[in-house]
C-alpha cells in the first residue's frame, strides 16, 4: 500500500492502560495500528473468528519456525473461517524485512497482517506483559476471539518454546464446534470425532440414568449422517 511520506494516520486509541491479562470470555480491547496489511483495527474483523498472536522478536529462530508454519496453514484457518493477524514490539520495517527474509529463505509468503506496537500500548491493555514492561521478550500469548470479538481460548508460551499450528487449528475448530454450547469436546477432539453431552445439573435425571458414569459421561456423535 503507498503512502506519502506526511500522512497522518490517526493512531488514537481508548487502550486503558496496565490491565489485568484478558480473560475467557471478555470483550478484546479494540486498537488500531500499523500493520504489513496497512492500518488495521480489532473491530475489522467482528463477524470472524480470529487467531490474534503475539510473538517476542522478529529476526529469532523459534519464532521464524511458527510463522513459516502458520503461513503456510493460512489455508486451513481460512477454510474454518478463521483470520490471523500477529502482533510484537518490532517495527513496521523490522516486520517487512522479516516478511521479505522468510519468503526468500522458505518460499512461503507471510501475507496475514503483523501489526507493531512499539510502546507496549496494547500488549500492557491485554495484560500481556506488565504495566513495568520495558520489552515484550517474554510474551508469546495467543487469543482466540469469536465472531463478537469476546475471548474464547488464550495461551501463553515462554520465549523458548514454539506453539504447535496443528493444536491452533484443532482449538479454534473445538472452539467453533461447542460454540452453542449443545455439546462439549473432549481431549484431543478433532472434527468428525465424538463429542460428549452436557451433562444434567437436574437431580432427577441424575438418579434415572443407567448405573454408571452415563448421567456425566454420554458420548455424543459428530458424524454427518
Ligand atoms: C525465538 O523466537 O527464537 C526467541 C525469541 C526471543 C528470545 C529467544 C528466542
Amino acid at each position: 500500500m503507498a503512502v506519502t511520506v506526511n500522512e497522518r494516520i490517526d493512531l488514537s486509541s481508548d487502550l486503558v492502560p496496565s490491565c489485568p491479562p484478558l480473560r475467557l470470555g471478555e470483550a478484546a480491547p479494540n486498537f488500531t495500528a500499523r500493520s504489513t496489511r496497512g492500518v488495521v483495527s480489532l473491530s475489522d474483523f467482528r463477524g470472524r473468528w480470529l487467531v490474534l498472536f503475539s510473538h517476542p522478536a522478529d529476526f529469532t529462530p523459534v519464532c521464524t519456525s511458527e510463522f513459516v508454519a502458520i503461513a503456510r496453514a493460512h489455508e486451513r484457518f481460512s477454510a474454518l473461517g478463521c483470520e490471523l493477524m500477529a502482533l510484537s514490539v518490532d517495527s513496521l520495517f523490522s516486520h517487512l524485512a522479516w516478511i521479505r527474509a522468510i519468503r526468500d529463505r522458505f518460499d512461503v509468503v507471510v501475507d496475514f497482517p503483523i501489526i507493531e506496537d512499539p510502546t507496549l500500548e496494547i500488549a500492557q491493555a491485554y495484560g500481556m506483559v506488565g504495566p513495568d514492561a520495558v520489552d515484550a521478550s517474554a510474551v508469546r500469548t495467543t487469543y482466540v476471539l469469536d465472531p463478537e470479538g469476546v475471548l474464547r481460548a488464550s495461551t501463553c508460551y515462554p520465549a523458548s518454546v514454539g506453539r504447535s499450528v496443528e493444536e491452533m487449528l484443532r482449538l479454534v475448530a473445538a472452539l467453533q464446534r461447542v460454540h452453542g454450547g449443545e455439546a462439549l469436546a473432549p481431549e484431543g477432539w478433532v472434527p468428525g470425532a465424538d463429542l460428549l453431552a452436557v451433562p444434567s445439573h437436574d437431580l432427577s435425571d441424575v438418579l434415572a440414568a443407567p448405573a454408571g458414569t452415563d448421567w456425566f459421561y454420554t458420548a455424543i456423535s459428530d458424524r454427518k449422517e
